[in-house]
């Protein structure tokens, strides 16, 4: 006889696990099936955030920025040092380390919450009376039911058309991850976020990096004020970052690679690299999941159709995290599992979409919520904007970091916060201020108005506050 389950998760990442806890913590009788093997082929939860995307790539990025640290920054507090060199397979083994903690953490926390966890591949087999049929092709292979399935199975890169991935010279985020020496020569394909948090980590350890970008303008997304000053931090720290490329074939060429592409003056250009990674974005994965056995409909990009409450045009499955739309980012993934596990439970789950927080984790930090300036002058809205910059932080001087500003913008009228963007130090720290404030429907004046410990970075955000109303008090 099958195992029975009320809710059955499939996929183990942020939004997976999250949602089984979350079913499990409102009395559902919970199982979660993950397929991802740690090297020795045993269980390794937390899917591609903990394994290959947000863990370990911070691991790198602290590990880098303090070995660009200790070269570039140390002698200016009279820290001298000599002999100055980068131990990779030290500083891979304690990245791995870091991701194996955030691993055995979930092993514990389903434990503790009494979640059932099956090592292995999940998939459709059919719809039974008021459930589903669930094969788990694991060590062994077995099926078990669920009255309500959570699919949760996350996205692979997206790779270069003519250029698969081999992990060792065309690299996704796994190979870019676990790079066994600093590359001379490192190209990137796509200046988005893993384009440029993986360019960071590999240029502070020495490598010569050069992205490939296609679209005319950098980080599209960001706000553009926001953008240039990244641009000019980015290109200082000697990051080559060519916009408007459209790049072509992509050859062996000795040990390394050649790749052929266009500049934007239409220029036909050679770069030469040891080692490429391609970070042209994302698809929603669906691999092995046999949807078509039970009719789960999906989109033209692959993604599984859910409406604004991740439901799926099937009764009782659901949908979450990066196989579905909206934006790629864990944290989403996390609050959609929550949702949909209240959802299931009859509560009003609730994701605010206008709140959600973007990162990218380089140096200076770039972190922003809610519209930018070009999103709210196409949509005809009044605004003021208000900046102020780090240089006129003492908490920021005292730590060497001034560079960077934090933004506001509000409404014209009602002075409700519209936006906050920050470039700058610990940027990714300071942004929850201003998603907890626009949560609440903060006016700009309201963040003016508040207390704010001195000397800390914070005091820039209260500034920034200020300026909407011109009336900054240190600049
Ligand atoms: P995933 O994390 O992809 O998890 C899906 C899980 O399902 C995997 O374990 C997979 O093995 C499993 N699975 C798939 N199919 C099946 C099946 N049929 N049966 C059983 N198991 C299955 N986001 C941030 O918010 N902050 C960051 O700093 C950040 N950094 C990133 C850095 C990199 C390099 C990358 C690549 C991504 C980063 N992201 C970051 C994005 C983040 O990793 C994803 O948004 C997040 O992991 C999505 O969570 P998920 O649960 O939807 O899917
Ligand atoms: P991305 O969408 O951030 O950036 C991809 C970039 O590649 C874009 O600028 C795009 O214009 C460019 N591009 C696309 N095709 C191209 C081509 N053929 N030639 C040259 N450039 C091309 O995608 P990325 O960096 O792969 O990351 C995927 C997702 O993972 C992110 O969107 C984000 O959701 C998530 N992520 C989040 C992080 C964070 O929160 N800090 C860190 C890393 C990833």
């Amino acid at each position: 006889m099958a195992k029975q389950f009320d809710v059955v998760v499939i996929g183990g990442g942020p939004g997976g696990y999250i949602a089984a806890i979350r079913a499990a913590q409102l009395g559902f009788n919970t199982a979660c099936i993950d397929e991802w093997k740690n090297a020795k082929g045993g269980p390794a939860l937390g899917g591609t955030c903990t394994n290959i995307g947000c863990i370990p790539s911070k691991a790198l990025l602290q590990s880098s920025e303090n070995f660009d640290h200790a070269g570039h920054h140390f002698s200016d507090h009279g820290i001298q040092l000599s002999n100055l060199s980068i131990d990779v397979a030290k500083m891979l083994s304690r990245k791995d380390a870091v991701v194996k903690q955030n691993n055995d953490g979930i092993q514990y926390l389903f434990k503790k919450n009494k979640v059932t966890f099956f090592h292995g591949r999940g998939s459709f087999a059919k719809a039974a009376e008021g459930s589903y049929e669930i094969k788990v092709a694991g060590a062994a292979e077995e099926t078990i039911t669920g009255k309500h399935v959570i699919v949760a199975t996350g996205s692979n890169p997206r790779a270069l058309p003519g250029a698969p991935f081999d992990e060792d010279l065309v690299l996704s985020n796994d190979g870019a991850l676990r790079i066994p020496s600093v590359p001379k020569r490192l190209g990137l394909i796509g200046s988005g976020v893993i384009g440029l948090e993986m360019g960071s980590v590999w240029r502070r350890l020495g490598s010569e990096v050069t992205v490939l970008e296609a679209l005319p303008t950098f980080l599209g997304a960001v706000d553009e004020q926001i953008a240039k000053e990244a641009q000019k931090a980015f290109t200082k720290q000697g990051l080559k970052i060519e916009l408007g490329v459209k790049v072509g074939e992509v050859k062996k060429d000795g040990a390394g690679l050649a790749v052929a592409y266009t500049a934007a003056n239409g220029e036909a250009r050679t770069l030469q690299v040891d080692r490429l990674i391609v970070s042209i974005g994302r698809v929603p994965n669906t691999i092995g999941l046999d949807a078509e056995a039970v009719g789960l409909k999906l989109d033209e990009r692959g993604a599984i159709v859910v409406d604004d409450d991740c439901k799926t045009n099937l009764p009782n499955v659901w949908a979450i995290g990066d196989v579905v739309r909206g934006p790629m980012l864990a944290h989403k993934a996390e609050e959609e599992g929550v949702a949909v596990a209240e959802r299931i439970a009859g509560q009003h789950g609730h994701v605010n979409f206008n709140t959600i927080p973007w990162v990218i984790y380089t140096s200076p930090e770039i972190a922003w919520v809610g519209q930018t300036e070009q999103q709210l002058k196409a949509a005809g809205r009044a605004y003021k904007a208000g900046t102020f910059p780090f240089m006129a932080n003492g908490r920021a001087r005292a730590l060497g970091d001034t560079t960077g500003m934090v933004k506001f913008i509000a409404d014209a009228k009602t002075d409700e916060i519209l936006g906050v963007h920050i470039v700058g130090p610990l940027a990714s720290e300071l942004i929850s201020e201003a998603v907890v404030a626009m949560e609440f429907k903060a006016s700009a004046e309201d963040i003016a108005r508040i207390c704010h410990a001195h000397p800390s970075l914070s005091e820039a955000t209260k500034e920034a506050a200020l300026a909407v109303d011109k009336r900054t008090l240190n600049f």
